[in-house]
């Protein structure tokens, strides 16, 4: 990689809205790719995205304390920065963001809050409470940081997206959103940063979700109450993951599709493969 295909690599807000300030006036557009790093080829994807979408892309990393939980994986989320900028060569990243937890949040954990609202307390916020709100006022100071034109997000994590989403529009922040599809290893397992805590041996049993997910889909003709059964009997099958949730949930409300209600849904799922917690979503359509 030469040194031109070599994102540049900024740690403070100051020196990041001096470049971002720059380029603008160059005229050049911005796209924003928030990650928490330990990037995969679903991230990669995302930049791609981003570098045909505006002149300048903007990727952050910052695995962001205030969207872990009392007992998550807060210490043990993998970092890597060194090798997230060589991955990054090449991809139509510009700079990488990567600020210290005390350039986030000087004071201490920020006391102002970004509430996420009831889709926020649903499903991945039922287990992990507060992770959304967290998760939302990080998003929020990092449009502030950068002004991005647009910031692109993974589908991977539909709930996510859908906040995001929400945040945007309640909020009148001058950004478009763009979501990119989830990226899957050849048996399906979809690209995760959490994938290199797993053995090989829980590798093959993590494919329970996408298995799950893919009979739902084909049970999906038969209507929502099939779908879930479909998925859940691919869980029994296999002990050796805790499923949390699985549920067909409308892709605006995230609310459980009641039976007889056909059309485009969403299956989401979340399982613990030993200390690891995957989750995964795929489109389906109900008959
Ligand atoms: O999806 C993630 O990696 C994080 O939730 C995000 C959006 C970077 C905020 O910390």
């Amino acid at each position: 990689m030469t040194t031109a295909d070599r994102p540049l690599v900024i740690h403070t807000i100051a020196e990041l809205r001096e470049f971002v300030r720059s380029r603008r006036e160059r005229g050049a557009s911005v796209a924003l790719v928030p990650t928490m790093g330990a990037l995969h080829n679903g991230h990669l994807s995302l930049v791609e995205r981003a570098a045909g979408l505006a002149d300048t892309v903007v990727v952050s990393i910052f695995v962001n304390p205030l969207q872990f939980g009392v007992g998550e994986d807060l210490e043990r989320y993998p970092r890597a920065l060194d090798a997230d900028v060589e991955a990054l060569g090449g991809h139509g990243a510009a700079v990488v963001f990567a600020p210290s937890v005390d350039e986030m949040y000087p004071n201490g954990p920020s006391l102002t809050r970004v509430t996420a609202g009831p889709v926020g307390s649903l499903f991945e916020g039922a287990t992990r409470p507060g992770h959304f709100d967290g998760m939302l006022t990080v998003v929020a100071k990092l449009f502030n940081i950068v002004q991005p034109d647009v910031a692109v997000f993974g589908q991977k994590d539909a709930q996510q997206v859908r906040l995001v989403k929400q945040m945007v529009l309640d909020l009148n922040l001058p950004l478009r959103i763009e979501v990119a599809p989830t990226v899957r290893e050849d048996d399906g397992l979809a690209l995760s940063s959490r994938n290199r805590f797993l053995t090989s041996d829980e590798s093959t049993v993590a494919l329970v979700l996408s298995k799950a997910l893919q009979a739902a889909a084909d049970s999906a003709p038969k209507g929502a109450a099939a779908a879930r059964d479909a998925a859940h009997a691919v869980f029994a099958n296999e002990p050796g993951a805790v499923l949390d949730y699985f549920e067909i949930v409308g892709a605006d409300t995230f609310q459980p599709v009641a039976e007889g209600v056909s059309g485009p849904a969403v299956a989401i799922v979340a399982a613990s493969v030993g200390a690891t917690r995957l989750i995964d979503n795929r489109p389906i359509d109900l008959g």
